[in-house]
């Protein structure tokens, strides 16, 4: 039986009502057995990526977000669009997530997923986010790939997600998710 796989679930969205915060909850309760979803809710309090920051020690809310980086198997991230890519609160977070010393994104295995109010779902800022994994060298699941568009028609006025298709597509995500961290933990421990 493997240990159980505990994932960091990220919205890049400060919105209260956003739908890909929503998406993020409706994954906690589409989860597969052996994996479990912690979500952050700290993208608001990171101060702007300052370097002289950065040199004179990482700021507390930093500290955080990359010790919960660091202690998770895997990141779950749901993205929205903004003028066709990644919002700036995101990359923030990803920029603070990836300096050394031990930049805890490199080599996470991560799943993407994103909402939108358009009928594309994200699409090219999940491009972009790829993109951005790319040079964190981490292994990303490809498929399946999962853009929310028509979002307002999916989810009900509280916030839960009552799209089938959508849940199902989920659920696909996640039991990928959970392979690729399982599968980049057996090669750490081949390794050691
Ligand atoms: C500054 C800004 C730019 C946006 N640009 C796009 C875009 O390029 N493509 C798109 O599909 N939606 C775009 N949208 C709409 C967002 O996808 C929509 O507001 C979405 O619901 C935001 O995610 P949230 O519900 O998680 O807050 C934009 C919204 C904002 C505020």
């Amino acid at each position: 039986m493997s240990e159980p796989v505990h994932v960091l679930g990220v919205a890049g969205s400060l919105r209260r009502g956003s739908y890909n915060a929503a998406a993020l909850r409706a994954c906690r309760d589409l989860a597969p057995h052996g994996l479990s979803i912690d979500i952050y809710e700290g993208l608001g309090a990171l101060p702007h990526y300052n370097d002289d920051l950065r040199a004179a020690g990482f700021p507390p809310a930093v500290e955080d977000l990359r010790r919960r980086i660091r202690a998770a198997d895997a990141l779950l991230i749901a993205t929205p669009e903004y003028n066709h890519s990644v919002p700036g609160v995101l990359k923030n977070a990803l920029d603070w997530a990836s300096r050394p010393p031990e930049a805890p994104v490199m080599r996470k295995p991560t799943a993407f997923l994103g909402a939108s109010t358009g009928m594309l779902g994200s699409v090219r800022a999940q491009a972009h986010l790829r993109d951005i994994f790319v040079f964190f060298d981490a292994p990303v699941v490809n498929k399946p790939e999962v853009f929310i568009g028509a979002a307002a028609s999916k989810f009900a006025a509280d916030g839960t997600l009552t799209d089938e298709p959508t849940r199902a597509i989920l659920g696909a995500l996640l039991q990928a998710l959970r392979d690729r961290a399982l599968g980049a933990r057996s090669r750490v421990l081949a390794q050691a």
